[in-house]
């Protein structure tokens, strides 16, 4: 019997047994950075001169490792090697393939340390923002592994006198695996291990701020016993092997996590038949968001008020889910506005690797950029409370931002900034605060803070979010408890981490015997 699914716990730094343990463990990986990880294709690990750097991005001088980089020809490589094992894979108990996932999840969960530690130096995350990312990966690995032991036979069916009838679940094919940096690991890893289990082989790109942690998952999976050629590493362009890999006529399904725009680009061109391709690609694309925390006049203020911190600046305001927009009832909403201006300015930002910090850096120079370009926009367009200013002379830094007075329809409130910025509107009832809400393109996550029992029903039906939250913060969803998925331009809604995601990379059969 497989133990029932539960949620790896987070580690608790205030325990300075937790803490030294952490700081030990950051030692040690500091001493292991610059590496070199090869790619791996049909089992073989190949060396190739274009290689990825990547950096630590509150210490962009020091370098945490450089991995091999694909070219179009490898990546056809990798293709052609993942159709030929995907025939044995497929074929394997589909109970040994959740094993196999099991076994990967101890190996991770007895390193644990070591893998967050090389989440903040490789992407800047504050501990606790890491330490999460890594038990996500590990509740990914328990939970996929179990709902495959329950599709295993399928769902059942009617039979009538004299004819059997079942409705099984069989494997795709060739699976590409695109991720983001954000959730280096724990999306790579879920997005990764999701078709593996159901039987089909992967092709797996990294994004390219962080393969490091990839390389190592991809250690990982091969000491649990994966089989060569099941699992192919492909680090690479977005642009040349991004593209190679979903056009492919032998690709089969797509699982995609990033930005709306390349998201969009990947169903456009997954949609156009290739020659000697003889089935339809299936898409899964999880993209950006713009989400909002709603503050009702009835609401408990410090709830609202930690909600919108939690929610604006965990991991420097860069998950899909951060509540970038605060839309307050106009009856608290300077009350609020000066509670979360006052916690803002007290939470620290610096190097994680050096200390325990709320707030690391963003991820790069471009991202960097991005985000201090839109804080001209938003001294424009409204009024700058707080922050502001950033320091790219050592790593990416930029401190906790706050806007108030925005217009719904401002740039502000409706493009995805992806940094440590949250804007500010003001509305005149509920009714006109979930319909700013809803005024994005996004419909990813939302968080109501209100004790009015009505209004929190209004909220159910009317919010139009994947994944709407009340009374807490719109970010941190667990897997199993709160699969995670957005509605409108956020993407297909697949719900990573819910009891259909499987589903979807696999194909339902009928068999109907008459005996
Ligand atoms: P991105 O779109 O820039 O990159 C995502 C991945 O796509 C990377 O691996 C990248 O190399 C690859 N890529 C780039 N161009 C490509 C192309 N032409 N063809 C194929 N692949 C290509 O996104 P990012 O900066 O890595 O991540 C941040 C974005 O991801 C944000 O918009 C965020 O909201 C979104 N995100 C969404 C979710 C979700 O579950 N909805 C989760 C995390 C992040
Ligand atoms: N699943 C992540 C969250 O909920 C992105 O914050």
């Amino acid at each position: 019997m497989v133990q029932p699914y539960k949620h790896e716990p987070f580690t608790d730094f205030t325990i300075e047994e937790n803490k030294k343990a952490f700081e030990e463990a950051l030692k040690q990986v500091k001493e292991e950075l610059g590496q070199h990880h090869d790619l791996l294709i049909d089992g073989d690990r190949i060396r190739t001169d274009n290689t990825i750097t990547s950096t630590n991005p509150a210490d962009t001088k020091q370098v945490v490792g450089t991995v091999s980089k694909a070219n179009e020809d490898l990546a056809e490589k990798a293709v052609q090697s993942a159709a030929t094992a995907f025939e044995d894979w497929r074929k394997w108990d589909p109970r040994a393939r959740a094993e196999l996932l099991f076994r990967a999840a101890h190996i991770i969960r007895r390193r644990k340390h070591e893998f967050s530690a090389y989440l903040v130096y490789e992407v800047g995350k504050p501990w606790k923002e890491a330490d999460a990312d890594t038990a996500e990966a590990i509740d990914f690995l328990e939970y996929y592994g179990r709902q495959m032991i329950e599709l295993k036979e399928g769902k059942p069916v009617e039979s009538r006198p004299g004819e059997q009838n079942r409705y099984i679940y069989t494997s795709t094919g060739v699976a590409v695996v695109i991720p983001p940096w954000n959730l280096a690991f724990a999306i790579m890893a879920g997005t990764t291990v999701a078709p593996l289990v159901t039987g089909s082989t992967v092709v797996m790109k990294p994004a390219s701020n962080s393969p490091v942690i990839a390389a190592k998952f991809v250690e990982v999976l091969e000491e649990a016993g994966l089989p060569k050629g099941v699992l192919n590493f492909v680090p690479g362009s977005g642009g040349e092997v991004g593209d190679y890999l979903v056009d492919h006529p032998k690709t089969a399904l797509i699982s995609f996590t990033g930005s709306r725009d390349v998201g969009t680009r990947i169903i456009k061109r997954a949609s156009e038949i290739q020659e000697g391709q003889n089935h339809l690609k299936q898409v899964i694309a999880e993209m950006g968001g713009k989400d909002t925390v709603v503050v009702d006049k009835e609401a408990n203020i410090e709830t609202a008020v930690d909600a919108i911190i939690v929610s604006a600046f965990g991991f420097s305001g860069q998950k899909c889910s951060s509540g970038s927009r605060a839309v307050v009832h106009e009856d608290v909403y300077d009350e609020v506005l000066e509670k979360v201006k006052e916690r803002a300015e007290q939470l620290t930002v610096g190097n994680a690797s050096e200390e325990n910090v709320y707030m690391g850096p963003v991820v790069d120079q471009g991202a960097y950029d991005k985000i201090m370009s839109y804080m001209e926009v938003g001294k424009e367009e409204g009024r700058l409370v707080t922050g502001g200013k950033g320091d790219d002379s050592k790593g990416y830094f930029i401190e906790p931002t706050v806007f108030a007075d925005l217009a719904p329809d401002s740039r502000m409130q409706q493009e995805e900034i992806f940094g440590p910025v949250v804007c500010f509107t003001k509305a005149r009832n509920f009714d006109e605060a979930i319909d700013i809400a809803n005024n994005t393109e996004y419909g990813l996550t939302g968080a109501v803070i209100s004790d009015n029992r009505e209004h929190l029903e209004k909220a159910k039906y009317d919010f139009h979010v994947g994944n709407l939250y009340f009374n807490r913060n719109c970010t941190g969803a667990i897997v199993g408890y709160q699969p995670f998925g957005g509605f409108k331009m956020s993407g297909t809604d697949s719900k990573a981490g819910g009891p259909d995601y499987l589903a979807l990379h696999m194909q339902a059969k009928t068999i109907s015997e008459m005996f």
